[in-house]
């Protein structure tokens, strides 16, 4: 349903993620009817526009990120109406704040605001400072924090106390737009509505956990941020962790957001933390060479920064959950750029059994929930094969794709979210201990890489990887979800 009347100022309004993700997202929450016609989208950016170039950069970014049978002319121009942008350096006390308040002043008090950070995080403290000492900081004015929330736990915790001094903690909504796909929240509903499958959900019949994030795109034009960043802090710290959670945790002991985050942030206190041996045999970080993409020859990671780099864009790992539901059940995580095929899932290895019955040892049941693109679920089961009268198995898939089956457009994960946080529900959105738990559970991996302690392995764009995370699943008899 609709939500109530809105300013949502964003700072880093020409950015990438405001022009891929950001206006879209607004477009298509207006097309289904949940932005009120007197909201409005409040873009801030260092650049001098006037707002007419603006809202043209605003139309051409819906011509690009919206599909083209969701383009209407008259929605398109509802939509740029409700675009305004003011020139202002966030970070800056002396910048020109007075265009910003003079917009802000014309909406009535009840109008909700939203602040949106998608600028680099070491600037959020500062833009806060600003916006308080302006008084643009309402008592019910939210913030809403892009991820990645610093570099590691000290930076982190830094950026949480500045932020904290000017936003109360129920007003500052941390990001992290894996929370807002469907097929993400449907880990809840899967398991926690289906106490059948719930039954089965340990260690007791799982074998082994995959979570992929597979991407076929290089660093595009991001390399200056990526290559500050690489694939662990980018990827696995929050979206691979926050899966991990939903994946793992408890029942919570409702759908309220604090109930939901206590259950996940016991997960992230039970992981085991990485020694040194596991370091050594449980990681793996990889740079892509030449190679192909979607069938184009592309460049290696190092040719398109033109430099030597440390900077991961490829990691595997395997974690482990220290509680009596968990123990022993490996659970990888792997995410990189240029793969083979874009794909985010999750897959359930459940043990076979022990002995058989049959002529053959039967294989192991994968549960896979399609996170992306393909959004679903399978379930692959042993079966008797009808032409063998001996009692010969064969594989039997159960396979629904959600958009097909339900006949609805999946919707991107930033719409749900961006309008959570005008509706003030937050439990889509990190706790600060969640960040701080996924940061010190990744320090010492970061810090080991950093030390060259694990070597930089290297894979061929348009590939699975490198073989050194084929060889860490191998030696504990088990193969990527690929080669099953
Ligand atoms: C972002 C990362 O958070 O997630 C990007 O910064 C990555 O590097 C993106 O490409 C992946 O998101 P999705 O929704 O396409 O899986």
């Amino acid at each position: 349903q609709q939500v109530k009347p809105f300013d949502y100022i964003i700072f880093g309004a020409t950015g990438d993620l405001t022009m891929r993700k950001l206006l879209p997202a607004f477009y298509y929450r207006l097309s289904a009817g949940q932005v009120p016609h007197n909201a409005r989208i409040i873009g801030t950016a260092r650049s001098p526009l006037e707002r007419s170039v603006y809202q043209d950069r605003a139309r051409d970014a819906l011509k690009r990120f919206v599909q083209p049978h969701d383009f209407h002319e008259d929605l398109v121009e509802q939509f740029l109406n409700m675009i305004h942008y003011v020139s202002l350096d966030g970070s800056k006390a002396e910048s020109n704040w007075e265009n910003l308040r003079s917009l802000l002043n014309e909406s009535p008090q009840e109008q909700i605001r939203v602040f949106y950070f998608a600028t680099a995080p070491n600037l959020y403290g500062a833009i806060s400072e600003n916006l308080h000492k302006e008084g643009l900081v309402t008592e019910e004015s939210r913030v809403v924090l892009e991820k990645p929330i610093g570099i590691d736990l000290a930076s982190a915790d830094q950026i949480n106390n500045e932020v904290g001094r000017f936003f109360k903690e129920n007003n500052v909504f941390r990001i992290d737009h894996y929370l807002g796909k469907e097929t993400v929240q449907d880990v809840i509903a899967l398991r926690f509505a289906n106490p059948a499958l719930e039954a089965v959900w340990s260690a007791k019949y799982i074998q082994s956990v995959q979570i992929t994030a597979a991407e076929t795109v290089g660093v595009e034009g991001r390399a200056a941020y990526y290559d500050h960043s690489g694939a662990l802090r980018d990827m696995v710290q929050n979206h691979l962790l926050q899966v991990l959670c939903l994946v793992a945790m408890e029942q919570p002991a409702s759908l309220e957001a604090d109930a939901v985050r206590d259950a996940k942030v016991k997960v992230l206190q039970s992981l085991r933390p990485m020694d040194e041996t596991r370091l050594k045999n449980d990681t793996v970080r990889g740079q892509y060479t030449a190679g192909q993409s979607n069938g184009i020859a592309v460049p290696g990671y190092l040719q398109e920064l033109g430099e030597s780099s440390n900077t991961e864009t490829y990691v595997a790992l395997r974690a482990e959950i220290d509680n009596p539901r968990w123990n022993g059940v490996p659970f990888y995580i792997r995410t990189a750029k240029r793969l083979k095929q874009k794909v985010s899932e999750i897959v359930i290895r459940f043990k076979a059994p022990e002995t058989s019955l049959f002529p053959q040892q039967p294989r192991s049941s994968l549960l896979v929930i399609r996170i992306q693109p393909d959004e679903g679920l399978s379930w692959s089961l042993e079966t008797k094969n009808p032409l063998d009268d001996n009692f010969a198995l064969q594989k039997a898939t159960l396979d629904v794709n959600f958009s097909k089956a339900f006949d609805v457009r999946y919707p991107d994960a930033y719409e749900r979210l961006l309008l959570d946080a005008v509706r003030g529900y937050p439990v889509l959105f990190i706790r600060r201990d969640e960040v701080e738990a996924a940061w010190r559970w990744v320090a010492p991996i970061m810090e080991a890489w950093a030390n060259n302690e694990v070597p930089m392995t290297e894979y061929k764009a348009g590939s699975w990887g490198p073989k050194q995370a084929e060889e860490m699943l191998a030696a504990r008899g088990d193969v990527w979800h690929e080669d099953m």
